[in-house]
Order: structure tokens, then C-alpha cells, then sequence
């Protein structure tokens, strides 16, 4: 469903990944953990076409190569992007946030159906439809920011740090409604995470990465495993 194959990246000197290849499939969440300045955020928007050069190839739903797209095409393939900090529109209301996610084109099911479906999934924000986005709590301006993208029923889901900011509590919702999602047919989601906790409650394996490379992977089993973890993030700081 997503497949990157030794794809690298740079910003325009230097490469920011190298030799990333990984694959995700339809139901399955897969997390990428590592420090700051790791070269998270920098796979995820490869993957949109944001970044200048990028090699290797990337394949999204139906086998489509994605790489060398431009990010509408990208989006119309059926790849939704949760940037970090969310890129909600605090102004408009929580209603009209949904709406602009859902004029993305080329998806059956009609715009009350899909409309329907995410409210199902997001209580919260049916209550709040007529309010402005900027008015919700930072957990429920994340929710909205997922259900944005949920929205326009993307087959590959790429979230940027969801629980960046937020309290404890609220990120295990996050991890939770991350399950939820899974468990419905959900698309393949690729995860960027520095919390450990959140990536432990809802992915199916994890991969680490250092300085731009991928230097370990962690099944289920290993992301509960502290020692294995602490590790993994040792290697990091090494
Ligand atoms: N717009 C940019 N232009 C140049 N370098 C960038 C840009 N954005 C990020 N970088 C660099 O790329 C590296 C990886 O950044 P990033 O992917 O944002 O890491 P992470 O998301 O893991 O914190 C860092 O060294 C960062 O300084
Ligand atoms: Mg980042």
C-alpha cells in the first residue's frame, strides 16, 4: 500500500535521509521513532513531493509510483498528510475545516456519507461543528486535523507527531483513536513519533531513525520491551 524503496532526500545540499526503504500495509500502523532533527518530518514530506530531489522510488495505492508527482497528484493517488502542528484553519469553523478536506476529488462515497463517518469516529467534533477550530483544545484540534484527512478516505495516512504538545491522557486517546482507525479497514498509516507510549499503544512495528538513516526495526513485542527501546535510542545519541 505504501512502499519506499532506498529513497534519499535532500533539501538542496547535503542528504537530510539516505537509503530509507520500508513498506506498510492497508490496517497497519507503522511508527518511525527518533530525536529531533532525525529526518522524521523530512520522510513524510518526501513522500508529498515537498522536498527538491528526491531518488529511489516511493509507491502508493494500486501499485501507483508516487515519486516525481506533484503534490495534488500525490493527494488524489489517496496519501493524506497530518503536517506537524496540525495546519487546521483556526478561523473558520470546525464544520468548514471537514469541508475543505473533503473537496479533495475522486472519492465515491458522497460528501454526507464520509462526513458521517468521521463524526462516528469523532463525537467531540460533532458537537462542535458550528464552532471555530480555534476555539477547541489542543487534543480536539488534533482530532480535527486527523478527521480533515480522514475525510477524503485516503488509503495511506501520514501523521507528523499527533501528540506533539498534548497531555498524557490525551495522547492515549490519540493512540486510541489511531486503533480505532486500524481496526475499521483503515488506511496504511505511517506514524512519525517521539513519544514511545504512543507508538507502544497503537503501532504494529516501528522503525528507528538516526540521522536520516533507518538503523533498526521493533515488532510489536519490541516496542514493549524497555531494554530493547532503550537501546534503540542509545544507538541514537551515540
Ligand atoms: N526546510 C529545510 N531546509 C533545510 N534543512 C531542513 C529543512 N527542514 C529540515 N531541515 C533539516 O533536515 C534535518 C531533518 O529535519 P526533520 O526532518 O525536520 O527532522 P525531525 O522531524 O526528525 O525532527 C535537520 O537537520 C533539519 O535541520
Ligand atoms: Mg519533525
Amino acid at each position: 500500500m505504501l512502499a519506499l524503496e532506498n529513497v534519499s532526500a535532500s533539501y538542496g545540499y547535503g542528504k537530510v535521509i539516505e537509503g530509507i526503504s520500508l513498506r506498510v500495509n492497508a490496517g497497519e500502523i507503522c511508527a518511525i521513532l527518533g530525536a529531533n532533527g532525525a529526518g522524521k518530518t523530512s520522510i513524510l514530506r518526501a513522500i508529498m513531493g515537498f522536498l527538491p530531489s528526491v531518488t529511489g522510488s516511493i509507491t502508493g495505492p494500486d501499485g501507483v509510483r508516487i515519486d516525481g508527482l506533484p503534490t495534488h497528484q500525490i493527494a488524489r493517488a489517496g496519501v493524506g498528510y497530518v503536517p506537524e502542528g496540525r495546519g487546521i484553519l483556526y478561523s473558520l469553523t470546525v464544520r468548514d475545516n471537514l469541508l475543505v478536506g473533503a473537496m479533495r476529488e475522486g472519492r465515491a462515497a458522497s460528501l454526507d456519507a464520509r462526513m458521517e463517518s468521521v463524526l462516528r469516529k469523532f463525537p467531540i467534533l460533532r458537537e462542535r461543528l458550528d464552532q471555530d477550530a480555534g476555539l477547541l483544545s489542543g487534543g480536539q484540534q488534533q482530532m480535527l486535523a486527523i478527521a480533515r484527512a480522514l475525510i477524503s478516505a485516503p488509503r495511506v495516512l501520514l501523521l507528523d507527531e499527533p501528540s506533539l504538545g498534548l497531555a498524557p491522557l490525551i495522547r492515549r486517546d490519540i493512540a486510541e483513536t489511531l486503533v480505532t482507525i486500524k481496526r475499521d479497514r483503515g488506511p496504511a498509516v505511517l506514524l512519525v513519533e517521539q513519544d514511545v507510549k504512543v507508538a507502544q499503544r497503537s503501532a504494529d512495528f516501528a522503525l528507528v531513525l538516526r540521522r536520516g538513516r533507518l538503523i533498526k526495526r521493533l515488532d510489536a513485542s519490541g516496542l514493549v520491551d524497555r531494554e530493547g527501546l532503550r537501546n534503540a535510542y542509545l544507538g541514537q545519541s551515540a
